[in-house]
């Protein structure tokens, strides 16, 4: 397969904790290279509007109000099959559920603060990189 971007956070549980590098290590061990990268501190219309997706679930102003705790770290990742590849990393949502070796079972807190996300598709990875970064940013 041809190299693929996704999109991922560094989610505020886990700069919290001062885990990004930890994180990115994992990422790139997994041959995940890190084409862009910025720590920010979202604003409250700015996570509602990047998880409007998920508007009607009922975990969402718990969310949105989690993501907005501190600050986070927007990345774009490259590499082979990067979407699933990232995926696999990442490790279930519920880190209770979630597999040996990946992010979440070394690291996350619990459901909410599960310290990563990862984009579930290619269509929706190149939405959410575009939600956050001007192509300049992006330096493969
Ligand atoms: S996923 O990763 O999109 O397949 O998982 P999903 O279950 O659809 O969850 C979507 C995002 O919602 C977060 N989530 C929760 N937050 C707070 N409380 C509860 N109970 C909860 N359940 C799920 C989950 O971490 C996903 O966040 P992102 O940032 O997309 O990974």
């Amino acid at each position: 397969m041809a190299l693929q971007r996704t999109f991922s956070i560094i989610k505020p549980d886990a700069t919290r904790r001062n885990l990004t590098g930890q994180i990115n290590a994992v990422l790139e061990n997994a041959g995940l290279r890190i084409i862009a990268q910025k720590r920010l501190h979202l604003t409250k219309a700015q996570a509602e509007a990047f998880y409007a997706v998920h508007k009607e679930r009922p975990f969402y102003n718990d969310l949105v109000a989690f993501m907005t705790s501190g600050p986070v770290v927007v990345q774009v990742l490259e590499g082979e099959d990067a979407v699933a590849k990232n995926r696999d990393v990442m490790g279930a949502t519920n880190p209770k559920e979630a597999a040996e070796g990946t992010i979440r079972k070394s690291f996350a807190e619990n459901i909410e603060a599960n310290s990563v996300h990862g984009s579930d598709s290619a269509e929706n990875a190149a939405i959410e990189i575009a939600f956050f970064f001007a192509g300049i940013e992006i330096v493969g």
